[in-house]
């Protein structure tokens, strides 16, 4: 038998180390041969640690398991996939993962993350061997065709940022991956790099090759040490078979790679920062232009992307680009990984095709919220996301929907709070948080932020309530047109998203006074 034990960060965190330990005790005691896999996570966080067991009929998924229901599993013949109480299934069958599209995430929580032989038999490498048989502007005018956008948050297409690179004349030329997964409720970077590190390495080679780039650089945030270990081992393997090396899979293109570890600044997931940061200097937003694709990485062509989209490459040209662009609405096209987080009942991974209106996703996907009060809000898009209060909840999760409605879908993390949050509260944490975390480089951002806390103070004593509005409104749009770079220019969003659907909240409240 073959026993599936995540070793994602999140199963991690809710025991998983110590229940596969007493599955190994449990093994040994009762003389059971049996092989453990450590697995990534399905992203149905709420039934982590989930256990699986391949069966003669399939896998059945178990969970959560606690350390002590692993002797009465055993009794209960859970290797045969045996009734327990807590048995849910063929785990496809879950309806949370039935009801999603996996396109980027097929293998997630299926494989064993570093055997490249399961890898394979999943359909991994077949992208890059399609590459290898393609022309540089072939496989780029596939990424376009697929209408890939970039899914670190800014939507911008793939396939033009790489032509970018390509036709930039340049004796180098750098790949870069964005792994500095740095907003409010996002886990889809983690869960691909600790659960199907393959699929990113595959992806970054697939860069290289259409741009004419042999050196790849991840940038991984500093607070993903698993994530570190998979990426190191997994590259190990790639060069050991010749994925990643002198010759990729034995053709004339040289690509490899390795993994850089940041610092905790969250401005460093800004790509210019991140350049900065990844050539050895403090982590300072550089004015655009020059774009990175003319002038990135040591002054030379870069592309660079964020983990979701260079995991969806593979994929694309595996199953070529009207296959993904089949997926999702509008110009929004193919699957989304939405992460949904915060007080939910059912948090975790969804990919799905782009569309499903926010209200599917947090009433009917996540089942609304974990303490079982009303949602008030829900926070899109991370830290710089706009609040979304019910009334909008009809809006489809697409780019060009969530603009229309001052919001953003950035990196497609969603929080969702109960009607016990305080708006004006969360409108100061935006504007406390942008002042921590801002680069210092220019006025707006660095100044206005903390004005902005006091402003919000003010308010919240009740001190010409009024003019603290408008002054609050005016510093918004200061900062949104003023800033240089994403951080200072969205924090109006969750600031100003607050104040427009929750005016309640910034009203003069005896009963906050009374408190204080
Ligand atoms: P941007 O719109 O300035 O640029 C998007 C990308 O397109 C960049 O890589 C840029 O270099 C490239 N680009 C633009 N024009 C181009 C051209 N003509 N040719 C080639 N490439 C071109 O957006 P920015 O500032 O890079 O990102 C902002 C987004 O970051 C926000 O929407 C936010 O959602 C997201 N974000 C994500 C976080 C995360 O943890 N994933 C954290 C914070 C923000
Ligand atoms: Fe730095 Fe803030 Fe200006 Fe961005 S907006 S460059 S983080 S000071």
């Amino acid at each position: 038998a073959t026993i599936y034990i995540p070793r994602d960060s999140g199963a991690l965190a809710l025991g998983a180390e110590k229940v596969a330990k007493a599955v190994a005790a449990e093994l040994a005691t009762r003389n059971i041969e049996a092989k453990i896999v450590r697995n990534g996570s399905r992203g149905l966080y709420w039934l982590e640690p989930m256990v699986e067991v391949e069966t003669a009929s399939g896998r059945v998924a178990y969970g959560p398991v606690k350390p002590s229901d692993v002797p009465s599993l055993f009794d209960s013949g859970f290797l045969f996939g045996g009734a327990h109480p807590l048995l849910l299934g063929v785990p496809e069958e879950i309806p949370f993962l039935k009801r999603q599209t996996r396109l980027t995430f097929a293998r997630c929580g299926i494989t064993d993350p570093l055997s490249l032989e399961d890898y394979e038999a999943h359909g991994g490498l077949r992208g890059l061997r399609k590459a290898l048989a393609m022309t540089p502007a072939e496989i780029v005018g596939e990424v376009t065709e697929s209408g890939l956008r970039g899914r670190g948050g800014a939507g911008f297409p793939t396939g033009i940022k790489w032509k970018t690179v390509l036709e930039a004349q340049a004796d180098r030329k750098y790949i870069v991956c964005n792994a500095d997964e740095g907003d409010s409720g996002t886990f889809a970077d983690r869960m691909i790099m600790e659960g199907d590190p393959f699929v990113l390495i595959e992806g970054m080679a697939i860069a290289g090759i259409a741009v004419g780039a042999n050196k790849g650089y991840i940038y991984l945030r500093s607070e993903y040490p698993h994530a570190e270990r998979a990426l190191n081992e997994a590259i190990a393997v790639a060069r050991k078979a010749g994925i990643l090396g002198r010759s990729v899979l034995g053709s004339d293109h040289a690509f490899d790679m390795e993994v850089r570890v940041g610092a905790g600044a969250y401005v460093c997931g800004e790509e210019t920062a991140l350049l900065d940061s990844l050539e050895g200097k403090r982590g300072m937003v550089r004015a655009k232009p020059p774009l990175p694709a003319h002038e990135g990485l040591f002054g030379k062509p870069t592309v660079i992307n964020n983990v979701i989209s260079l995991a969806s490459v593979p994929i694309i040209l595996d199953k070529g680009a009207a296959f993904y662009r089949d997926f999702g609405m509008g110009r929004s096209r193919g699957t989304i990984p939405i992460q949904i987080a915060g007080n939910v009942k059912h948090g975790g991974l969804f990919e799905a095709a782009f569309g499903l209106t926010l209200g599917e996703i947090v009433d009917d996907i996540g089942g609304g919220t974990a303490t079982g009060r009303p949602v008030k809000a829900v926070q899109v898009g991370g830290p710089l996301g706009a609040y979304f209060p019910r009334a909008l909840f009809d809006t489809p999760f697409d780019y060009e929907a969530f603009a229309e409605k001052d919001g953003l879908i950035g990196h497609a993390g969603i929080v969702v709070f109960d009607d016990t949050v305080d708006m004006l509260k969360q409108a100061r944490f935006a504007m406390e948080f942008c002042a921590v975390e801002s680069c210092g480089k220019c006025t707006p951002c660095r100044i206005g932020s903390t004005r902005g806390v006091e402003v919000l103070d003010r308010l919240a004593r009740n001190i010409e309530p009024e003019s603290q509005i408008e002054i609050i409104t005016d510093l918004c749009n200061t900062m949104k047109f003023g800033s240089l770079c994403a951080l200072g220019g969205f924090t109006p969003y969750p600031v100003m998203s607050a104040l427009t659907h929750f005016p309640e909240d910034f009203r003069p409240q005896p009963v906050r006074q009374a408190a204080e």
